[in-house]
């Protein structure tokens, strides 16, 4: 497979090949019809040709669906055609593509026996060969603007296109349809839209396999693009190209990392030079541009269809305590299953049936409770399939309680640290429950309304679900205790020692990038099975961060892996999650890697890592058993040089 070497890279404008919703033709993007097989005009495949297109265009098609086939004659007539629209376009836009590309087809390719047609609303392909339910990755064809994304934004433009356009490409695969389109947040009212999809003949695992090569080609050093091939097609613009109407909220991502695409190549590529008017076009361009931006901005203002449950309300969450009271026996310490930093957990369950997990807040927190309530129903709104679900809450004098989703199966450090439960964790489970975690902070991060500093995540904090799918839990505990989100310093240290970053345990100041240090040690730990803040290593190393970097420094990063998954894992998935874990806890915040870059480094092995560099780290005197107390009396060290010369030689004192 010669690789990308005759592809050819077309310099068209998104915006003259988008939804111009007015014009009733389709609009042209691209043909494939090699001229290595023809017919004749009078043939049998002419005759059975002309079945299948009537037949594509005909009343008995499925337009609703958007995906339809037909077959005429036997071999080696025999014609197989099918048609595929857009997955947002309505069953009469999809009809009048079809009719439109059947009549068009003919004098595009007159007599080849092998055609794809791709317009913007609908692809048509027929073939004397039977292609239906196989992945066909030939003859791919990238479309870029023109417009380069400036540079000092091209990193941070990259990441936000790969990992939407990836977190698309899981949820479509995973789709009957084989299609999603998404919106994410790009900079200031513009935002970034991304489409996906496969024909939905295809098995998940192709469709996963052919969106990933065709992600991976996509132009993301411009403001717009798109790739491709028969099977697949994935585009990326600053401004909504589909329906946004049409498409409903995306559901969660699965947790399910898609399977990993092998090489990824293009073979036999079609070579076409399309000549543009460049200078009339750039004109036409910025005006447009100008054009869609503003309409973008505006649809912006009214779209909600991303932000989840808009129904939900105050009223709606609002539980009487008694009914609280009921469910949890009043508090009885036999439903008492667990003790936080911001209070007791109860089981419970309502009148209703429904099991719950009631966490009875320990202070009050110093607001009123409309701010409170406030607080409440904003990450309520946050749901996704990795966050535990905050169902509801209930004020009643001093008291205050919330009411989650009860999560089955404990938390994660209940079966990391148990020798007689690890087993239960093999590499394939715990892999999984790295991407799931992944997957809920980047829409804390980044993917939600608000953006949601964890600050405490670790192992106990990582609930599973009766699949053994991780929740997180106690997000937004900041926001409900009231404090400051917007000041970047905090004499508040909510956190656990062993997960905190340096910088946000000596001087209080967080960021994302103090959730990804944490991260990192979550997934250090998961992979050797091993507490980060207990650790004791004959050789000299006292923490699991060091140990994991001396390994990695010695070329044995293996000797990490939990002795009882060491036999049966996938020494390669390992030794990147090492790494990547390594990139996460490294000492300067702006070293480590974005959770978007990370969901990209975990799903796919074709991005290159860079190479980690020393963790931060500092020891504790005293470990906080109440993170709010944490503050008291901390000495906090940190530890420059390599675990070789153990030497420490700075330290900071709060
Ligand atoms: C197609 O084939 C015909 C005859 O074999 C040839 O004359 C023509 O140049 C070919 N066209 C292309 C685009 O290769
Ligand atoms: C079909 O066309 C070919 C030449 O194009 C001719 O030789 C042949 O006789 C035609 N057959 C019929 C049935 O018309
Ligand atoms: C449509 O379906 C009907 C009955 O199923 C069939 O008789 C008719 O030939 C079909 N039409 C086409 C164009 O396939
Ligand atoms: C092709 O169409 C037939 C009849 O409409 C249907 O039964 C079959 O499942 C379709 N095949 C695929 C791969 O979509
Ligand atoms: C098909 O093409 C013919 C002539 O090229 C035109 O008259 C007719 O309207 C077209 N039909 C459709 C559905 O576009
Ligand atoms: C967009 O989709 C909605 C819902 O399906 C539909 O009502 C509307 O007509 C569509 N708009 C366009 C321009 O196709
Ligand atoms: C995008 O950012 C705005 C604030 O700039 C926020 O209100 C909105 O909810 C965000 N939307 C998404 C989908 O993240």
């Amino acid at each position: 497979m010669s690789c990308c070497a005759s592809l050819i890279s077309l310099f068209l404008f998104a915006f003259l090949t988008s939804v111009t919703v007015s014009a009733q033709d389709p609009n042209y993007v691209y043909h494939v019809c090699p001229n290595t097989t023809t017919f004749s005009g009078n043939s049998t495949y002419f005759t059975n040709l002309n079945t299948v297109l009537s037949s594509l265009s005909s009343r008995n098609a499925s337009y609703s669906t958007g995906f339809y086939n037909a077959t005429a004659g036997q071999a080696p007539n025999r014609v197989t055609g099918t048609f595929l629209c857009r997955g947002d376009l309505s069953p009469e836009v999809c009809r009048s593509c079809v009719a439109f590309i059947v009549n068009d087809t003919l004098n595009r390719c007159p007599n080849q026996r092998e055609v794809v047609l791709y317009y913007d609303e609908c692809t048509v392909r027929y073939s004397n060969r039977n292609f239906l339910s196989t992945l066909s990755t030939d003859g791919g064809v990238r479309l870029s603007n023109t417009q380069d994304i400036t540079s000092n934004q091209a990193d941070r433009f990259r990441d936000l296109v790969l990992s939407t356009m990836t977190q698309a490409a899981a949820d479509a695969a995973s789709s009957s349809r084989k299609f999603d389109a998404r919106m994410a947040n790009w900079t200031g009212p513009q935002s970034l839209y991304g489409l996906v999809q496969c024909t939905p003949d295809l098995t998940r695992q192709d469709c996963s396999r052919c969106l990933q090569q065709s992600i991976n080609q996509l132009p993301t050093d411009k403001i717009g693009g798109r790739f491709i091939v028969p099977s697949c097609s994935s585009r990326f613009d600053l401004y909504p190209f589909y329906n946004e109407s049409a498409v409903t909220t995306p559901t969660p991502p699965p947790v399910s990392t898609p399977p990993r695409s092998g090489k990824s190549g293009i073979s036999s590529v079609v070579v076409l030079a399309i000549v543009v008017p460049v200078i009339v076009a750039v004109l036409l361009f910025i005006a447009g541009y100008c054009f869609l931006a503003k309409r973008a901005k505006k649809t912006y203002g009214t779209a909600s269809e991303f932000d989840g449950d808009d129904i939900t309300t105050v009223e709606s969450l609002q539980l009487d305590y008694g009914t609280i009271q009921a469910a949890t026996n009043d508090f009885a310490e036999s439903n008492k299953i667990g003790e936080g930093g911001f209070g007791e957990v109860y089981e419970g369950t309502l009148s209703d049936g429904t099991e719950v997990a009631v966490k009875r807040l320990s202070k009050s927190s110093g607001q009123g409770e409309a701010e409170f309530k406030n607080e409440v129903v904003l990450v309520a709104k946050l749901q996704h399939r990795n966050l535990v679900r905050l169902l509801g809450f209930c004020l009643q004098g001093e008291e205050r309680v919330l009411v989650y989703e009860y999560v089955p199966n404990k938390s994660l450090d209940y079966f990391l640290f148990d020798p007689a439960k690890q087993a239960q964790l093999d590499w394939s489970r715990r892999y999984k429950i790295i991407g799931g975690i992944a997957r809920g902070i980047i829409y804390l991060h980044q993917d939600s309304r608000l953006t949601i500093i964890h600050r405490d995540l670790k192992a106990s904090n990582v609930l599973l679900d009766a699949d053994m799918n991780p929740k997180i839990a106690d997000f937004g505990m900041a926001r409900i205790f009231g404090m400051d989100q917007t000041e970047q310093n905090t004499s508040r240290i909510v956190g656990t020692y062993g997960y905190m970053s340096p910088e946000y345990a000596m001087h209080g100041q967080y960021s994302m990038k103090s959730d990804i240090y944490s991260f990192g040690v979550l997934v250090l730990e998961i992979i050797s099975g091993k507490k980060n803040n207990s650790f004791y290593q004959t050789d000299g190393a006292h923490d699991l961060v060091s140990y994991a970097w001396g390994l990695w420094n010695n070329g044995t990063p293996l000797d990490l892996v939990d002795p009882i998954i060491r036999e049966n894992c996938q020494r390669n998935e390992v030794v990147r999650c090492i790494h990547i874990g390594l990139l996460c806890v490294q000492e300067d915040p702006v070293e480590r890697p974005t959770l978007s870059t990370i969901v990209l480094m975990l799903t796919s092995n074709t991005v290159t890592l860079p190479v980690p560099r020393q963790p931060g780290l500092f020891f504790q005197s005293r470990i906080g058993k109440d993170p709010l107390d944490s503050e008291k009396s901390t000495t906090s060290k940190s530890l420059l040089g390599s675990v070789d010369d153990a030497s420490i030689t700075d330290v900071y004192t709060r």
